[in-house]
């Protein structure tokens, strides 16, 4: 790979209206600014994020996903602006491509058209029927002239629906050479990475312009846009999991993280949510269920149950009003209304509707064992720590404090009595 990459993440988000940093709003569950060196890493070896905004922070949660990349601070204060982003960044390779990192839509094929040819600088462009707050492209001879910044524009030039993408693929000596020559002598007194256009031109080097798709290069600059960037994230995955073989009802109401996997025949019904890093292997999950971080195989799941993570299901059923959280099920049924945490429960057991494995003492969590063909009746709790070993059956309303060995009964219950004509005195006489 012969490509550098610089990632553009030291903007502050005003618009964003946020504590939390622009680039670090997720999309499909993954932050923008991760979506942007996943597609830089899939062309390039050579990675810099130009950070400046809270640098620590981004940087940090960077670290704890990637390794080998290279950061650079900006020094905003003295030189703000795109152009002042580049002071001093440093790239190893022949052409630097330079990315924004709030363009979390953009493919790998759209990176490699904007770095193929030969010319001095590839930059992306699109045409709009609003350009609106966007650089404007002068063409002229179907060769770029220069970029004006909408701030910068005159009356003719406002009219331009050529607009610059903000994505550029640079003959690396060549901007070395024109970033500590830009000046801030503009409208927002910024130092534009766009002027380097203008220069380029003037020494007669050849900038070519790379026509891209909008839905790709749309930057995401408020809660709006993260919204509909997300709607489109969306509709990918799910066209690409479609393909592969899942099948989804009303697919527009459903929501696959972009970690997810899929293996075998599965069926999503709608209003379904999947979370995290799940690993679904031929499962059905029914109608406004959540799974979370967790591994189904095998399963049936819903409507309206719940899978929180590292939670491991084989050859299950799960119903309505059930939730799972941190427990390993194989073939279990728990067909209704049942909180199962911390948990490992064995073939053949049946789980009775109310059953709640009380796992917290109010400072920590312990672990619930359950055997092979354990009958669990309704209403039980099951107070953690505790083994229930192999064939035994639970009586309803019980609350099991002790463990229960192999084959036997567990019941604890207040003798019922029944007072005769009870209801008649209390509401009749007087
Ligand atoms: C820029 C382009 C404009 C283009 C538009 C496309 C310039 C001068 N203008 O405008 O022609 O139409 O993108 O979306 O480049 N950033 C820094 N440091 C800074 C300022 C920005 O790293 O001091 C980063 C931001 O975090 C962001 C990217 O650069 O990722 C673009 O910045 P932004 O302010 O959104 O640029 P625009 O004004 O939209
Ligand atoms: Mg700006």
């Amino acid at each position: 790979m012969s490509i550098s990459v610089v990632i553009l993440a030291a903007g502050q988000g005003t618009r964003m209206k946020s504590t939390l940093p622009k680039v670090l709003h997720k999309i499909s569950g993954k932050s923008m600014l991760f979506h942007a060196i996943d597609a830089a890493s899939e062309i390039s070896d050579d990675i810099t994020v130009v950070l400046y905004h809270q640098a620590a922070r981004i940087q940090s949660e960077i670290e704890a996903s990637y390794e080998g990349l290279h950061f650079h601070m900006q020094d905003a204060k003295k030189y703000p602006g795109t152009g002042g982003a580049m002071k001093g960044v440093q790239t190893k390779n022949e052409r630097t491509l330079i990315l924004n990192g709030d363009m979390p839509l953009i493919t790998k094929d759209s990176l490699l058209a904007l770095t193929d040819g030969d010319s001095d600088i590839n930059m992306s462009v699109i045409q709009l029927e609003d350009p609106t707050g966007y650089g404007r492209v002068i063409i002229e001879n179907e060769a770029v002239r220069e970029i004006v910044e909408q701030k910068d524009c005159n009356e003719v030039q406002l009219l331009t629906k050529t607009v610059n993408a903000g994505i550029y693929a640079v003959n690396t000596a060549l901007l070395e050479k024109y970033i500590p020559e830009l000046s801030n002598n503009n409208a927002q007194a910024e130092y534009y990475l766009t002027d380097i256009v203008k220069m380029a031109v003037d020494e007669g080097k050849s900038v070519h312009p790379v026509y891209v798709e909008e839905e790709e290069f749309k930057g995401v600059n408020s809660k709006l846009d993260l919204a509909h960037a997300e709607e489109i994230h969306q509709r990918r995955i799910k066209t690409e999991w479609m393909k592969a073989g899942v099948s989804m009802r009303l697919p527009e109401t459903i929501y696959i993280d972009s970690r997810a996997t899929f293996e075998g025949e599965c069926m999503l019904e709608n209003g379904v949510s999947i979370q995290g890093t799940s690993h679904i292997i031929a499962s059905h999950i029914k109608t406004h269920s959540v799974i979370e971080d967790s591994h189904i195989e095998n399963s049936h799941v819903g409507p309206m149950g719940r899978i929180r993570p590292n939670s491991k299901l084989i050859d299950t059923h799960i119903g309505n009003f059930v939730e799972v959280k941190k427990s390993t099920l194989t073939g279990v049924k728990a067909g209704h209304l049942a909180y199962i945490g911390d948990a490992s429960i064995d073939e053949g057991t049946n789980i009775g509707a109310g059953m709640i494995t009380c796992n917290y003492d109010g400072k920590n969590k312990y672990k619930t064992t359950i055997g092979k063909n354990v009958f669990i009746g309704s209403d039980t709790q099951i107070v953690a720590p505790v083994t229930i070993e192999d064939d035994v059956i639970i009586a309803a309303g019980t609350t099991v404090n002790k463990d229960v060995k192999k084959g036997s009964l567990a019941i604890s219950r207040t003798e019922m009595k029944t007072i005769k004509n009870f209801f008649y005195k209390f509401f009749t006489e007087k």
